[in-house]
């Protein structure tokens, strides 16, 4: 049977075309001729679907194909199946839904042209853009505290002496130094005075001068799970990454001694990233005490400790063993990723080496950035951001909790803790289908595949990651409305 009338009008209000022509098998064929009708509105939101029995008397096809394939587009989104109303069209999103996974957040596009803007010439169309942003990675942009921030840079550019307009220092500005020496000794626990500290352009600036050193070579330890784009910074000056298997209670760091020609271990103990979990008190130990053994070095990576709700602060472990431990850390998750403002606590015995890869002068943070970020903290401006953005992010991740538990409560969520973002653990084999079904409700969002190491041999978990920070306030509840109707209903849980 190649293609067939729907005659069902007393359900759809007309007939309809669906042509079964994919090759393929015919639930995958059916499915590709639904989302089709769906797409280009002959199937307009909220229209009841034909029972499975006339659907497949009408295509001649059997009845437990048409079942499958309406519980497969439930389960992406472009249908809903609800008790007593048999299954209808999904209602539609806020806007077009991209027809590839949504994959770049706003302002994220390739090619950096404006949205539409094609040059005057003939060429590949920018994506749109999707309607809802839960991508990882940021934090509400429009909660940046433009008025403080404007007040310390006016101070701050006031009290500036005549030298800070000279070649910067490449250790950064010594106001600061001073500033981030007292806040993390006071917050994170870090052990350091201004002398060690080096100011960069962010933790990926870090990953980039370390690679210039020979402090990693050959080869270095990374956990299971991870961003790729830092394994990628790391391959392509020449290092090659180890996973570390992962569990509830992070990086498997008793095995750190086992990995051959491995001198350095890359960590995020406060808030294992992506999937949540402080690294296990024994297990920082464990980091140590192999650094200390191998003449090793534990690179931490406190991306988000600042950000913590349910349990108690989780303080560096560079507290442990400064002299082992080079804490990194910026402003990406507190204040803006845009600033592009970090530093790496180092050991003493590291500081000149590293300064001689930065070269002679600072050529990557602006003084006025340095200097105004130096006030903020001295002010007092910095501490007050940071709990007020924790009060907000802690209200919209109960608020993510609250809605999984009414509308998917076979849904778990993890790594909730601390943070900007969260895990939703799916079942086996749904993930790729429960991002699609975000795609189509215009929902940004990653899965939790894409963060695992190439070589890992830590099983993979089905999951989304979910950036509950990301979008503004007015638009975060339509965002957690898109993600619960993209989410797997119970029946398809094994
Ligand atoms: C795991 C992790 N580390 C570090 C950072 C900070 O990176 P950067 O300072 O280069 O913006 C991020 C993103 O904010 C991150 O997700």
């Amino acid at each position: 049977m190649a293609d067939s009338w729907v005659n069902s009008a007393e359900i759809l209000g007309s007939d309809l075309h669906l042509e079964l022509t994919r090759a393929g098998s015919r639930r995958n064929a059916l499915m590709a001729a639904l989302r089709e009708a769906i797409r280009d509105g002959r199937l307009a939101p909220d229209t009841r679907l034909p029972p499975y029995r006339s659907l497949a008397a009408d295509l001649g096809i059997a009845r437990n194909t048409v079942a499958d394939a309406y519980a497969e587009l439930v389960a992406e989104g472009w249908l809903t199946a609800r008790q007593g109303s048999g299954t209808r069209v999904a209602p539609r999103p806020a806007s077009p839904p991209p027809r590839t996974a949504a994959r770049r957040a706003p302002g994220r596009e390739r090619g950096g042209r404006p949205s539409g803007a094609t040059g005057g010439r003939r060429g590949p169309r920018p994506a749109p853009r999707p309607a809802h942003n839960l991508l990882q990675g940021q934090p509400d942009a429009a909660s940046f505290p433009r008025t403080a921030w404007l007040a310390s840079a006016r101070r701050a550019l006031t009290a500036a002496p005549h030298e800070a307009f000279g070649p910067g220092d490449p250790r950064g500005r010594p106001e600061l130094r001073r500033a981030l020496a007292d806040y993390l000794v006071r917050v994170r626990g870090v052990r350091t005075d201004p002398e060690r500290i080096v100011v960069c352009a962010g933790f990926a600036h870090a990953v980039r001068l370390l690679s210039g050193t020979r402090l990693l070579r050959p080869r270095m330890a990374v956990e299971s799970y991870g961003l790729a784009f830092h394994r990628s910074l790391l391959r392509s000056a020449g290092i090659r990454t180890v996973p570390l298997p992962l569990d509830a209670d992070g990086a498997l760091t008793e095995g750190l001694a086992e990995l051959d020609g491995v001198r350095a271990a890359l960590l995020t103990p406060a808030h294992q990233f992506p999937t949540g979990g402080p690294l296990h008190p024994e297990r920082r130990a464990a980091a140590v005490a192999w650094a200390r053994e191998n003449g090793g070095l534990v690179l931490e990576d406190d991306y988000d400790g600042e950000f913590r709700y349910d349990r108690r602060p989780v303080g560096a472990v560079q507290g442990l063993d400064p002299d082992r431990v080079l804490y990194l850390g910026s402003v990406s998750k507190s204040l803006s990723p845009a600033l592009r403002l970090g530093w790496m606590v180092l050991p003493d015995h590291l500081v000149d080496g590293l300064l001689a890869t930065k070269g002679e002068r600072e050529g990557w943070t602006g003084v006025l950035d340095q200097l105004t970020l130096a006030d903020f903290i001295e002010s007092g401006g910095y501490d007050r951001h940071v709990r007020r953005m924790r009060q907000q992010y802690r209200r919209r991740r109960d608020q993510l909790v609250a809605a999984l538990a009414e509308r998917a409560p076979h849904i778990r969520v993890s790594g909730i803790a601390a943070g900007l973002h969260a895990v939703l653990e799916l079942p086996s084999g749904t993930e790729r289908s429960a991002l699609r079904a975000a795609a189509w409700q215009g929902l940004a969002l990653d899965g939790l595949g894409g963060y695992r190491h190439p070589d890992a041999t830590t099983p993979h978990r089905d999951g989304l990651v979910v950036g509950y920070a990301t979008p503004p306030e007015h638009l975060f509840a339509g965002a957690l409305d898109a993600l619960c109707r993209a989410l797997p209903p119970e029946q398809t849980a094994t």
